[in-house]
């Protein structure tokens, strides 16, 4: 028995019973996907051997690539996604979720190491990001655009030639709907490579959606908005918080904020998603 699943980038998930068992098939048949999914099968089944607290990674069962296709079989999980499951939490539950993502960055923290990053790496990244936005047909004849990338400019020119950030463990994309939340445990999906495997990252990526709700705006169904805000929003701040206590946070946070937003632009074709996108990149550089 196979159920599809539908998920936002171009791989099929599929549900399959094996005996009692269910799993995940996760599959695809694009020669420019095949890598990047095998190198995110290969973060998840590695990270699914470590142990959290209320954090849980769905195992890997197998793991099938060749020239024109690949595809991961996971465990399945019975679960909620974040709206269905903040929908009905109340403030105890959602202080239980910052508890699990507190231990989970810890974790992912103690098994990195403060390395020292050349700027160049980041000035790279911005150079290749800033020539992907000028080539993008929906984006380079907008004035506002051409307004964030000079301001973004001068904010990456003037960023210390060497950064301090700890270096090792991250899952790559942390948002909200990559997580599968199931009463007081919290199931981490889709791993992705990163430009700089930091929980750095993992903490953009999370505010990404505590702060800028990424995630709502891909959300097709409908829920009571004031109260995801006011969930969100309480989420946000103790986030903020918690992660101030690193100096690396408190110095780097805003730029690699705005790098990840130019990041999701290059890619951007949708009127909606670049107008919400324009919002976003305009608060951030008001922040700086
Ligand atoms: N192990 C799992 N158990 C239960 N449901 C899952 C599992 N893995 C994925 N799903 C379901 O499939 C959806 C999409 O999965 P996933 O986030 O891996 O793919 P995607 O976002 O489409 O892909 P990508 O970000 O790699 O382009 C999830 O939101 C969830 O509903
Ligand atoms: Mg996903």
């Amino acid at each position: 028995m196979e159920i599809e699943v539908k998920g936002h980038s171009g791989c099929s998930i599929n549900i399959m019973r094996q005996g009692k068992d269910l799993y995940i098939l996760k599959g695809t048949k694009d020669v420019k996907y095949i890598e990047r999914l095998y190198r995110q099968a290969v973060k998840q089944e590695k990270a699914a051997k470590r142990k959290y607290q209320f954090i849980r990674i769905p195992s890997i069962l197998d793991i099938k690539k060749t020239d024109s296709e690949m595809i991961m079989q996971m465990e399945y999980i019975y679960a909620k996604n974040f709206i269905d499951y903040f929908e009905n939490a109340g403030f105890e539950q959602v202080d239980y979720f910052i508890k699990a993502i507190d231990i989970f960055l810890n974790s992912e923290i103690n098994n990195s190491e403060l390395q020292r990053i050349s700027s160049d790496v980041v000035k790279d990244k911005f150079f290749d990001v800033k020539h992907k936005i000028e080539s993008n047909i929906m984006l380079n004849n907008d004035s506002i655009i051409k307004d964030i990338i000079k301001q973004s400019e001068i904010i990456f020119g003037n960023i210390p030639d060497n950064l301090y950030i700890p270096i090792g463990e991250c899952h790559g994309d942390l948002t909200f709907s990559n997580i599968l939340f199931n009463g007081n445990n919290y199931y981490l999906i889709d791993f992705l490579d990163s430009f700089i495997e930091s929980p750095l990252l993992d903490m953009v990526k999370l505010r990404q959606d505590t702060c800028f709700k990424w995630s709502v705006l891909m959300y097709t169904g409908h829920f009571d908005v004031t109260r995801f805000d006011i969930t969100c929003a309480k989420i946000d701040a103790e986030l903020d918080h918690m992660f101030s206590s690193h100096e690396w946070y408190r110095d780097y946070y805003h730029p690699f904020q705005l790098m990840n937003f130019l990041r999701v632009l290059q890619y951007a074709h949708e009127p909606k998603v670049i107008c919400y996108l324009k919002k976003v990149l305009i608060n951030i550089l008001s922040d700086e």
